[in-house]
C-alpha cells in the first residue's frame, strides 16, 4: 500500500486549513514528519503591551506545535507579532497568557534548549570568532579545552575553521551570521529560533546562507522556527509555514509546503512552489488592501510628459 492509499488525519493542533496538493514524490514526507514527537508546543499564547498610548494586543490565542526535525517558517505583515512570538519562545519576554512547552517542559526564561539567531549581528565584538562560540559552553561549565574543541568543531561545520582567531569586524555579514549559527548550535539546542537572520544580507549571500542552513538541518538533529517576511525564502526552507495576521497577531493558517526535498533554486518556478506563493500572498495581502484610501495628506503624483520621443513604452 502506498502512502497515497492511506490518508493521514492531521492532528488538529498542528494543522489549519486544507492540505496542499503534494507534488509527485512528496506524498509521505509530511506524513512521516507528523509521526515524530512534538518538540515545541505553543498553547493559547497571548501578549499585550501597555503603554501611555494604550494597549497593543501583539498576539492573541496563538497555538501550534512543531515536530522534531521539522523546519517551520513564520510569515506575516510587519507588526503582526513575529518577533514578539520568537522572543516569548526564547524566554526573553513573558506571555500575558498561554503556555510554551519544549519537550513537554514549560518555558520560564532563556535556556540552552533554545538557540537563537537574530538579524542584527549579536556577536561580542571584543571576542574572537572562536571566543564567541566558546562563550556558551564556558558559561555552562565546560573547561577551556573542551569549549575550544567544541567551538572548532562547529566552526568547521559552518565553514569558518580558518577564521577562528579573527574578530567579528573582520568578517562579512554572511560570515558573521555563520558565527552566530555556530554559537547557537554549540549548545546543541532542541529548537533553533531564527528571527529574520538573513534579512540584512545581499541576495547572493542570502541564497548561500539558505543552502548552508538546509545542509546543516539535513545533517544534524535540528528543529527550526524561522521568521522571515520573504515568501520565497519561507517556501524554499520550510516544511510548514505559519501565517500570522496583524492587529492582533493571530494564526491565519498553518500551511504545508508541497515542494519536494531536497530543495533547490530550480524549484522556484515549479507549479507547487508558485501555487504556494500565490496562496500565501492572498492570505497576507488580501485583495481589499489594494483599495485602501490614500491618506488625506498625501498628494497624488501629477505626471507630466517630459519627452516627445515617439517610441511609446506602454
Ligand atoms: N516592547 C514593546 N512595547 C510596546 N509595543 C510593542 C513592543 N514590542 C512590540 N510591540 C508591538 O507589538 C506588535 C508586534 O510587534 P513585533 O512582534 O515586533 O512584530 P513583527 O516582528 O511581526 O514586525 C507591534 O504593534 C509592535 O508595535
Ligand atoms: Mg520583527
Amino acid at each position: 500500500m502506498s502512502a497515497l492509499d492511506t490518508p493521514h488525519p492531521m492532528p488538529a493542533a498542528t494543522h489549519h486549513g486544507p492540505a496542499a496538493t503534494p507534488a509527485p514524490g512528496d506524498e509521505d514526507r509530511l506524513a512521516r514528519l507528523y509521526q515524530r514527537e512534538r518538540i515545541l508546543e505553543v498553547r493559547g499564547l497571548s501578549k499585550h503591551f501597555d503603554s501611555h498610548q494604550g494597549r497593543t494586543q501583539a498576539l492573541r490565542d496563538v497555538s501550534f506545535s512543531v515536530h522534531r526535525r521539522e523546519f517551520v517558517c513564520v510569515v506575516g505583515a510587519s507588526g503582526c507579532g513575529k518577533s514578539t512570538l520568537v522572543r516569548i519562545l526564547a524566554g526573553l519576554e513573558t506571555a500575558s497568557s498561554g503556555q510554551v512547552l519544549v519537550d513537554g517542559q514549560p518555558v520560564a526564561g532563556p535556556g540552552r534548549d533554545r538557540g537563537m539567531v537574530f538579524q542584527g549581528y549579536s556577536l561580542f565584538p571584543w571576542l574572537t570568532v572562536k571566543g564567541n562560540v566558546m562563550f556558551g559552553p564556558r558559561i555552562n561549565g565546560a573547561s577551556h579545552g573542551a569549549a575550544e574543541a567544541q567551538a572548532r568543531q562547529w566552526l568547521d561545520l559552518v565553514g569558518l575553521g580558518k577564521f577562528a582567531d579573527a574578530y567579528p569586524h573582520q568578517l562579512s555579514g554572511g560570515m558573521r551570521q555563520r558565527v552566530a549559527i555556530a554559537r547557537a548550535l554549540v549548545n546543541e539546542p532542541r529548537v533553533m529560533l531564527m528571527d529574520e537572520p538573513f534579512g540584512a544580507l545581499d541576495a547572493q549571500t542570502r541564497a548561500r546562507m539558505q543552502r548552508h542552513l538546509l545542509d546543516l538541518w539535513h545533517n544534524i538533529d535540528l528543529t527550526v522556527l524561522f521568521i522571515t517576511h520573504d515568501l520565497d525564502e519561507a517556501i524554499h526552507l520550510a516544511d510548514r509555514i505559519l501565517v500570522l495576521k496583524p492587529h492582533p497577531g493571530e494564526v491565519l493558517e498553518f500551511i504545508e509546503v508541497p515542494v519536494p526535498r531536497p530543495r533547490s533554486p530550480a524549484q522556484f518556478a515549479s507549479p507547487a512552489f508558485q501555487a504556494t506563493k500565490a496562496r500565501l500572498e492572498a492570505l497576507i495581502h488580501p485583495p481589499q488592501a489594494e483599495t485602501e484610501p490614500v491618506p488625506a495628506d498625501e498628494e497624488a503624483p501629477r505626471m507630466i510628459r517630459l519627452t516627445d520621443v515617439g517610441d511609446d513604452v506602454e
